[in-house]
C-alpha cells in the first residue's frame, strides 16, 4: 500500500468517523493529593458534518464544557469550565481547544474535586452535540501525609556521598508544589526531589516535606545523619604514621647493615692479625673448641691466650653447629664461617 493510498484511506476513515460518531478519550483514573495540581488529559473527535434537509452540512464546535458528576452536562447543568462563561473558577484551567484537545487542569485540588468529570462539546448544529459519558474519575487523598524517601538505603550516610530525598504521596500526583523543611526551617528548593549533592556533616538533620498550600500533608521527619569526614582524615593520618614507621624501620635496618659490615671488616682484620701472630693459634684450635664449651680452666694462659680464646669463640660456635666433621680443618675457613654467622645474625 503506497503512502498515497494510505492517506486516502485515512482521510476516508476520518470522514466516515466524522460522519458516523463523535468520541472522547479520557486519561485513566486520577488519584490527587489535596492541594496538588492535576491534569486530566483528554482528546475528542467531533462530528465533521450532519445530514440536514437531505444534504450533508459541515459543522464546527462552538462551545466546550466540563462538568462534575452529571451524565449529560447540558443546559443549565453547573459546570466547572464553560467556554461560554466569563466567570469560570480559576482553579479549573482549560488547556485544550475546540478542535480535538479537551485537556483540563485542576489546581489546588480540593476534597469536592473527588468526582467523575465529563467533557461535552456543542456544535453550531444541535445534532452534533456530544458528551463523553464514560468520564474520568478523580479521587482526592485527603490530608494524608507525604512520605520522605532517600536515594541512599540507610539513614547514615558518609560525607561526600550524593543524597537525594524524594517527597512521595500515597497516590500519584502531578505538578506538585512541594516545600521542604530541615529541622522545621523551610528550604528554598522546590520540587519533589531534594538534591543534597555531596553531603557534609551540616546536612544532618530531620527533613520533612509537604504540599506548599496544605500543612496537613507534612510528612513525618526523616532523620538523616551524615558521618563526619573523620574516617577519611583517619585514613590519611594512618598512612602518615605507616610512612613514618616504615622510614624509621628502613633507617634502622640500614644502620644495622652498616654496623654488621663494619664489624665484619673489623673481625677480618683481627683474624689477619691473629694469623700474622703465628701458627700457634691454628694448632691450639681443637682444644679451644672444647675449652669454649667447657669454660677455660687455664687462667695462666695470659692476655694473649685469652684474646685467642675469645676470637675462636665465634668460630667454634659456628663450627660446633655446622662444621662438626671438619673440626681439624685449618683456620683458613674461619673467615668464611664468620661471614656466614654475620649473614645469619642479620637475617
Ligand atoms: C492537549 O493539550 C495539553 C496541554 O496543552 C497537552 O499537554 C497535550 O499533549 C495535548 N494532547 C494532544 C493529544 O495533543
Ligand atoms: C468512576 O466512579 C463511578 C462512581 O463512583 C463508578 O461507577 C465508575 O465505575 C468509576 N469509573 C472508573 C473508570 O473507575
Ligand atoms: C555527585 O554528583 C556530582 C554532580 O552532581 C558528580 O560530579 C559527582 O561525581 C557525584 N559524586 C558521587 C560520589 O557520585
Ligand atoms: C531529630 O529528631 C529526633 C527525634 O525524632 C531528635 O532526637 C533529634 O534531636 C532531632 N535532630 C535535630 C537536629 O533536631
Amino acid at each position: 500500500m503506497s503512502v498515497w493510498d494510505r492517506t486516502i484511506l485515512w482521510g476516508f476513515m476520518v470522514l466516515l468517523a466524522g460522519a458516523a460518531s463523535a468520541g472522547v478519550n479520557y486519561s485513566d483514573h486520577i488519584c490527587a493529593v489535596k492541594g496538588s495540581t492535576v491534569t486530566l488529559l483528554c482528546t475528542f473527535t467531533p462530528l465533521q458534518s450532519v445530514r440536514q434537509n437531505r444534504r450533508q452540512v459541515l459543522v464546527e464546535i462552538v462551545r466546550v464544557r466540563w462538568c462534575q458528576n452529571h451524565l449529560i452536562c447540558h443546559g443549565t447543568t453547573p459546570s466547572v469550565y464553560d467556554s461560554d462563561s466569563e466567570n469560570n473558577a480559576p482553579r479549573y484551567k482549560y488547556l485544550g481547544d475546540k478542535k480535538g484537545n479537551c485537556t483540563l487542569q485542576i489546581a489546588d485540588v480540593q476534597k469536592e474535586d473527588e468526582a467523575t468529570f465529563r467533557f461535552r462539546m456543542e456544535a453550531n448544529n444541535n445534532a452534533a452535540h456530544y458528551t463523553g459519558t464514560s468520564g474520568v474519575n478523580v479521587t482526592v487523598s485527603d490530608d494524608r501525609p507525604m512520605m520522605v524517601n532517600s536515594s541512599s538505603s540507610g539513614r547514615e550516610v558518609r560525607a561526600g556521598e550524593n543524597v537525594t530525598l524524594y517527597c512521595t504521596a500515597p497516590c500519584t500526583f502531578h505538578q506538585l508544589e512541594v516545600t521542604w523543611f530541615k529541622d522545621d526551617h523551610a528550604l528554598s528548593e522546590p520540587g519533589p526531589a531534594l538534591q543534597l549533592g555531596p553531603v557534609t556533616a551540616e546536612d544532618s538533620g530531620n527533613y520533612t516535606c509537604g504540599l506548599r498550600n496544605n500543612a496537613g500533608t507534612r510528612s513525618l521527619p526523616y532523620s538523616l545523619h551524615v558521618e563526619a569526614e573523620q574516617e577519611q582524615e583517619g585514613g590519611s593520618n594512618l598512612s602518615l604514621v605507616v610512612g613514618v614507621v616504615c622510614g624509621v624501620l628502613l633507617a634502622l635496618v640500614t644502620l644495622i647493615m652498616i654496623l654488621c659490615i663494619i664489624k665484619r671488616k673489623w673481625s677480618a682484620a683481627a683474624d689477619k692479625d691473629r694469623r700474622a701472630v703465628g701458627g700457634e693459634v691454628e694448632q691450639k684450635r681443637p682444644d679451644n673448641i672444647y675449652s669454649d664449651v667447657l669454660p677455660p680452666t687455664e687462667p695462666e694462659g695470659g692476655g694473649d691466650r685469652q684474646e685467642t680464646g675469645r676470637a675462636v669463640e665465634e668460630v667454634s660456635y659456628v663450627s660446633v653447629q655446622f662444621k662438626h666433621k671438619n673440626q681439624d680443618r685449618p683456620a683458613m675457613e674461619a673467615e668464611d664461617t664468620i661471614i656466614y654467622s654475620a649473614v645469619a645474625s642479620r637475617g
